[in-house]
């Protein structure tokens, strides 16, 4: 795992925004695994500002989502393919067709199971992720990989956890339905990618950060299983980095990286 510790979310944004602009300027057909939620919303805006600024085009690219509620339709306010236009695809120069996420609005068992595989599929034949942005959540999941995936699972129905539907009450009204089921990529899926890079900025993530980087592979913790990524990058602010037992070593890294990089390491 490759840890970078940044003052504040911005910087967090900025890197990200660095990695995902070198993906696209520098692979012919670059396919992107994006990330609802809150965190990587700052880095949606920061490419929308390099696409305007004439920076980046996202003209040959093709992405996909990890994850969408199930049982509410794509025009729903709060389906992740409704967040997905409104904070990136409407604001940049993409093809609309070439971006995926889960089709996941009926609720027959069968036809869910369907689009599970062909999402698997259609990831196959774009040629795999380039880079799969992911966020945590506070127990740990990547996409909604709860606690307790398998670290095999591939792109499934899944029941989200009780926290987890919790922490996203906020943005569903009283009287609305909120789903509890999802169709997630799985966590054998994300560690396909060919690199990850995993954004978490806030105090609410120091936990969950802490048990990624340095506790056990477990899969009570899903985003642990991010430790058997050859090429997982995980950029934090200070904050999320706030309990790392060696934090001090992960900067000192980094900063050796850099000096390696300048010719200057001796
Ligand atoms: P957040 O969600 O960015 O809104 O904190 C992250 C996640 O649950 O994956």
């Amino acid at each position: 795992m490759r840890i970078i510790i940044l003052p504040t979310a911005q910087h967090v944004a900025n890197y990200a925004a660095d990695r995902v602009v070198d993906i696209l300027n520098t692979r012919s057909n670059p396919v992107l695994g994006l990330a609802t939620g809150s965190t990587p919303i700052a880095l949606y805006q920061e490419l929308i500002a390099r696409y305007q600024s004439s920076q980046v085009s996202f003209q040959q690219s093709v992405t996909f989502n990890l994850d969408e509620y199930i049982g509410i339709p794509d025009t729903h306010a709060q389906s992740y393919r409704t967040f997905m236009n409104h904070h990136l695809f409407e604001q940049i120069d993409i093809e609309l067709a070439n971006t995926y996420v889960p089709l996941a609005e009926t609720t027959n068992v069968s036809e869910l199971q369907r689009n599970a595989q062909e999402y698997e599929v259609k990831i196959q034949n774009a040629g795999g992720i380039d880079l799969q942005i992911l966020g945590i959540g506070v127990n740990g999941h990547i996409g909604f990989n709860e606690p307790t995936s398998s670290f095999a699972s591939r792109t499934r129905i899944k029941t989200l956890a009780e926290s987890t539907v919790e922490a996203n009450k906020r943005f569903f009204s009283d009287d609305e339905f909120q789903p509890h089921l999802a169709l997630t990529m799985g966590i054998g899926t994300i560690l396909e990618s060919k690199a990850v890079l995993l954004m978490a900025t806030g105090q609410s993530k120091a936990n969950s950060v802490k048990a990624m980087i340095e506790g056990p592979l477990s899969a009570m913790c899903p985003a642990s299983a991010l430790q058997l990524h050859a090429a997982a990058t995980i950029v934090l602010d200070e904050e999320a980095a706030s309990e790392l037992t060696l934090k001090d070593y992960y900067q000192w890294c980094e900063q050796k990286r850099q000096q390696l990089h300048e010719g200057s390491w001796v």
